[in-house]
């Protein structure tokens, strides 16, 4: 029989940040002070931090290097110029305008385009661009398929506009009703999913069929901020791309946009960092007006000179096919393993994150006792592993005061990029699986605190049974 060959990681390491291993008794204590929620918990209590892969990336020796070059004029930066040059020429628009990451992006080009009564459709929500959507008048339309909603599905493009969906809004509303059409690409809440190219092109094919009285059709504004992962799986799954770089697949992609918002935390593989871009002027020439208000001057956009620096050489290596090819098969070893012992997970796994099918998980627990919460504040007892919810409670309340119940309630298991290796993986997947052995011991939560909007960042929780799994509570 011949052995199956094995790549590894295409780095080796320069710098390690030790990572402190904890008691069960001070995980105990450690979730209780936190109210439950592992967002509230201190890193210095963490193990194995899968709560995002934002901001959390591991730098080059290269993008270090560049941070010394930093040019900390108040405008006009040199690494600005580079910045810009790298924006360009990989992602192909006309403007960029740096931000302090991916929502400062998000709310320039709410204020800009959405009037009040507007309809924004988008490839399902995501958390922080729908709160801009609305703060700006907009009401979110989902028009992602179906399968996007259904987490044993396994369409290899779950991330896919539903064409009729959005044609149908557009001819309700009609086109000057509609700013923009916003795609992510990947979608974060559906599990990482990718959007194929075909489906981009169909896209584009049907806005430009629908053209407002200012004479442009109906814009498509990506939301770019794991693109490069949607670029790979393009690049595996669809006919006619296994032979072409991310690099030119990321540029077809994103040509059939009119514009982007980009959290540089994920992709771009820096700590902080975003920017908009735009093929009009009209709107750039407003989104350097609006900045200086939000952000900064044009030139930096709330972020150092380094800042810029690093982002730029971010963006040249995160195209790398070598590099995302480790990155998005780091995420699927993860995922195998879980799937292999009977684990529900999200399938097929995305690019970022496994997510963990929490309502099948928790399979006993009411949606409205927060079986994902639940089963995030459990991982982190059981192993110090932090992951994060991503069900009833980050969806939030409706506009009448209601919860939403998603179809969809998950804990993401966010990976990091470049930060773990394959070994941290098997430790997470030993910590899933050994819940899942003794899932019936878990009892749901109640929330104690709720903050007004996106309350899944600073709500806490109680076990409503003091019993089982959660037993030392009492103590
Ligand atoms: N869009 C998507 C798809 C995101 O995942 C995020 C952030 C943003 C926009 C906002 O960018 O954080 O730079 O302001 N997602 C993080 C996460 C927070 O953990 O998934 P930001």
């Amino acid at each position: 029989m011949t052995r199956q060959r094995r790549t590894a990681e295409p780095y080796k390491i320069k710098a390690v940040e030790p990572i402190r291993m904890t008691s069960r008794e001070e995980r105990e204590e450690a979730i209780r002070k936190a109210g439950f929620n592992t967002f509230l918990l201190d890193s210095k209590d963490v193990y194995i931090d899968l709560l995002t892969d934002s901001g959390t990336s591991a730098m080059s020796d290269n993008q270090w290097a560049g941070m010394m070059l930093g040019d900390e004029a108040y405008a006009g930066s040199r690494n600005f110029h580079n910045l810009w040059d790298a924006v360009t020429n990989i992602y192909g628009f006309k403007y960029m305008v740096p931000t302090h990451q991916g929502r400062g992006a998000e709310h320039l080009i709410s204020q800009i385009l959405i009037r009040p009564g507007d309809y924004v459709p988008g490839n399902m929500y995501f958390t922080t661009t729908r709160e801009h959507q609305e703060r700006a008048g907009g009401t979110f339309v989902d028009v992602v398929i179906d399968e996007a909603h259904d987490s044993q599905n396994l369409h290899p493009f779950k991330g896919n506009v539903d064409l009729v969906k959005l044609e149908d809004l557009i001819r309700r509303v009609g086109p000057d009703r509609i700013p923009y059409v916003s795609i992510a690409v990947t979608v974060n809440m559906a599990g990482g999913q990718p959007v194929s190219m075909a489906n981009l092109r169909a896209v584009r094919e049907l806005c430009d069929r629908y053209v407002r009285s200012d004479g442009r059709p109906v814009r498509i504004m990506f939301d770019a901020t794991r693109c490069v992962e949607n670029a790979y799986f393009i690049q595996q799954r669809e006919e006619g791309y296994s032979g072409r770089s991310l690099r030119d697949i990321l540029r077809e992609m994103m040509s059939y946009g009119d514009g982007c918002t980009m959290s540089g935390k994920k992709d771009c593989l820096v700590n902080i960092g975003g920017f908009l871009c735009t093929n009009e002027f009209e709107v750039y020439q407003e989104a350097t007006q609006l900045v200086v208000v939000f952000e900064g001057m044009p030139s930096y956009g709330g972020l150092a000179g380094r800042d810029m620096e690093a982002m730029a050489r971010g963006i040249y290596e995160m195209v790398d096919d070598d590099y995302m090819a480790f990155r998005v098969s780091q995420v699927q070893y993860l995922g195998s393993q879980l799937i292999e012992a009977g684990v529900p997970v999200v399938r097929p796994v995305g690019g970022h994150a496994v997510f963990l099918d929490a309502r099948a998980f928790l399979d006993h627990i009411p949606q409205s006792e927060y079986p994902a919460q639940t089963l995030a504040a459990a991982l982190y007892v059981d192993s110090g592993v932090r992951g994060m919810e991503r069900g009833n409670v980050s969806a939030g309340r409706d506009k009448e005061g209601k919860e939403r119940f998603p179809k969809l309630e998950l804990v993401r298991l966010t990976i990091p990029r470049r930060v773990y290796t394959n070994n941290h993986m098997d430790v997470v997947a030993d910590s899933v699986i050994a819940l899942h052995a003794q899932r019936e011991t878990l009892g749901g939560l109640k929330m104690v605190y709720e903050p007004p909007q996106l309350r899944f960042f600073t709500s806490r929780f109680e076990p409503i049974r003091r019993e089982g799994f959660w037993e030392f509570v009492k103590g």
